[in-house]
């Protein structure tokens, strides 16, 4: 969680680095704040709030600089207050730090400065760092640096200014992700890509207790002893307009809107000529006897899906574990088993430690993962990237559809490398995926009843959502976009479940999302929908193979017809799209959902 950036060049740093931070918003939105050098030292202005309320107040009190720190803040440590807001000076004035991750030994630090004299401002832990780093200050800053680094315990990321070295910008990081940009007018350090794009797609990531030093027009690289790293810049190929909102009211929509082409772009990559495709096609897949795919949130949905597509067509178990829970489980895998870790950011940390806990057991690691570089793409054995590009809504949606179609692939190629498919039915299932994007492009012409009905439905206290089969699975992520985004309680059920207990919840008026694209299973999931109707619920019923007729209690969105283990993809984006008209009709914040960052860098 949190945003930093970091900008030292020829231009004015206050607007670069207020722009960046836009682009970051996403990671967190609490508090924000800001400290740039300039001829005077330094000058800070932080608050608690939105970015909007920080730029205001910029523009009131005007503010320059060549070099400066920002940050976006995701409260942990201490509740959102100005005074918790980022950057953090050491008592002494000389040292500014922004910082992104949880110092788990702060309280130990603190004490220690605290009888030494040191008088904390704030309750937060990364006020540590910068007392810390003053603390140790003697004239050089990298070796301050250095000696704070050896003390943390936990992850950071973190940019840091010193009063006495007005030229010199220094970053470095652990278990969080920092990039450095390079601009023909300066260098940036920065969480993400998306906070340099506007002046850069030549970056460098950092690795863990790497330390950056920038300057002006240089930046160099060094390790924990202080000898030199090499490091070779990458091309990001990511444009700018992709992390623009291109007229729509919030990236959400844009977002959704993207997807024929999200879905166009990782088929391709998978089934044309791509990267993509020389790794599954380099598979081994026979040294392996399980499947474990582990993940966080709607990542975990889409392997909840896969998982049904996978045991159809491989004939092989899937265990589908949520990473904050297979870390602490001791998983039963090894050298014969296969883990893939499905992640939007790459930096989701108990994904990551759930990858850790693999690899360290000897399993075989594979991850899906969209931004290019990030910790989970570089520590897995295999990568496969979806090709959505920036994704800046908190609530994920063409990331998601890309990551289904990337465990599609995988499943129908592991199905035909393992025999249990023929070549023929591979590449007839192949060609069915690689229908999606028009099909989705249909769909996106006649959103007309999704919204609609999504006008109607902003009063409801409780939503449920229900399915059979790979119908349940997708009910589950249109549960958690709903809730994630309009702050409506919603949960998902499998249909036979409901007379197990939850029945009992159904009362007059609630409202029953129902999912039916499994025709085998239609009249099943058709009584479960009588059953709540006569217990005075209204259904929404979405599917391909519905053959009710609608009524003053049931309505109906028809989805295109598409084979069962696909249809998942298609019934995302009107349940993507019933939840974005139902928190637009409630003029909610849709990008910037309450409580929530995009990229859970924390535990
Ligand atoms: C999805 O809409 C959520 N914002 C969230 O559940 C997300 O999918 C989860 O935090 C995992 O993130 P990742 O894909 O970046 O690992």
């Amino acid at each position: 969680m949190c945003g930093i950036i970091g900008y030292v060049g020829t231009q004015n740093a206050v607007p670069i680095i207020l722009d960046g931070l836009k682009r970051l918003e996403y990671r967190g939105y609490d508090s924000s704040g800001i400290a740039v050098m300039n001829n005077n030292g330094f000058d800070v202005v932080k608050q608690k709030g939105r970015l909007s309320e920080l730029e205001a107040l910029i523009s009131q009190r005007p503010m320059s600089g060549y070099m400066g720190i920002g940050h976006t803040r995701w409260a942990t440590h201490g509740k959102p207050s100005d005074i918790n807001s980022h950057p953090h000076l050491g008592s002494q004035n000389k040292i500014a730090i922004v910082h992104n991750g949880i110092i788990e030994n702060y309280r130990q630090i603190k004490e220690r400065l605290e009888q030494k004299g040191t008088n904390f401002v704030s309750q937060t832990d990364s006020e540590v760092i910068a007392q810390l780093a003053e603390y140790y200050y003697n004239g050089d800053i990298v070796e301050a640096v250095i000696k704070t680094a050896g003390n943390l315990e936990g992850s950071y990321a973190l940019g840091i200014m010193c009063l006495d070295e007005p030229d010199r910008l220094i970053a470095i990081k652990k278990d969080n992700p920092l990039i450095i940009g390079v601009a023909d007018h300066g260098i940036f350090i920065a969480s993400d890509v998306p906070a340099v794009l506007a002046h850069t797609n030549k970056v460098y990531y950092l690795n863990d207790k790497e330390i950056a030093v920038l300057t002006k027009t240089s930046v160099e690289f060094y390790n924990m002893d202080r000898e030199p790293v090499h490091k070779e810049p990458e091309t990001i190929t990511w444009s700018i307009d992709s992390a623009e909102k291109g007229g729509y009211e919030h990236f959400m929509l844009k977002e959704i809107m993207e997807q024929p082409r999200v879905l166009k772009e990782t088929v391709q990559s998978a089934l044309g000529c791509g990267d993509n495709r020389r790794i599954i096609d380099g598979l081994d897949v026979s040294r392996f006897n399980r499947i474990v795919i582990t993940a966080c949130g709607s990542a975990y949905n889409a392997g909840m899906v896969s998982k049904y597509v996978f045991e159809q067509l491989c004939r092989i178990t899937v265990e589908v574990e949520l990473a904050s829970e297979f870390r602490y489980k001791d998983p039963i895998v090894d050298c014969n088993t296969l883990v893939i870790l499905v992640s939007q950011s790459g930096e989701t940390a108990d994904t990551i430690a759930a990858m850790r806990e693999a690899k360290r057991k000897g399993a075989a690691t594979l991850s899906i993962v969209n931004v290019v570089g990030s910790t989970i793409a570089r520590e897995s054995d295999y990568t496969l990237y979806t090709m959505a590009g920036p994704e800046i809504a908190v609530a994920t949606t063409k990331a998601f559809s890309a990551q289904l179609v990337l465990l599609y692939i995988l499943a129908v190629s592991f199905a035909k490398k393992l025999g249990k498919i023929t070549k023929e039915a591979a590449d007839n299932l192949f060609a069915e995926i690689a229908s999606l994007p028009d099909i989705a492009t249909g769909m996106l012409k006649r959103i007309d009843p999704v919204q609609k009905y999504a006008a109607t439905c902003v009063g409801y206290k409780s939503i449920f959502f229900i399915g059979r089969n790979i119908d349940y699975a997708i009910a589950m992520e249109g549960s958690l976009k709903l809730k994630e985004i309009s702050y409506i309680h919603s949960e998902a059920y499998a249909g036979g479940e409901l007379k197990h207990g939850t029945i009992s919840l159904i009362e007059d008026n609630t409202l029953v999302v129902a999912i039916s694209c499994c025709e085998r299973l239609y009249e099943k999931i058709y009584s479960n929908a009588e059953q709540v109707i006569s217990r005075g619920a209204k259904v929404l019923f979405i599917g391909n193979c519905i053959k009710a007729v609608p009524g003053e209690r049931l309505e109906i969105i028809e989805l295109p017809k598409i084979n069962e283990l696909f249809a998942p993809s298609l019934s995302v984006v009107y349940l993507q799209l019933f939840s974005y008209y139902v928190a637009a009709n409630k003029g909610l914040d849709i990008d910037k959902p309450r409580n929530l960052a995009k990229s859970v860098t924390v535990e």
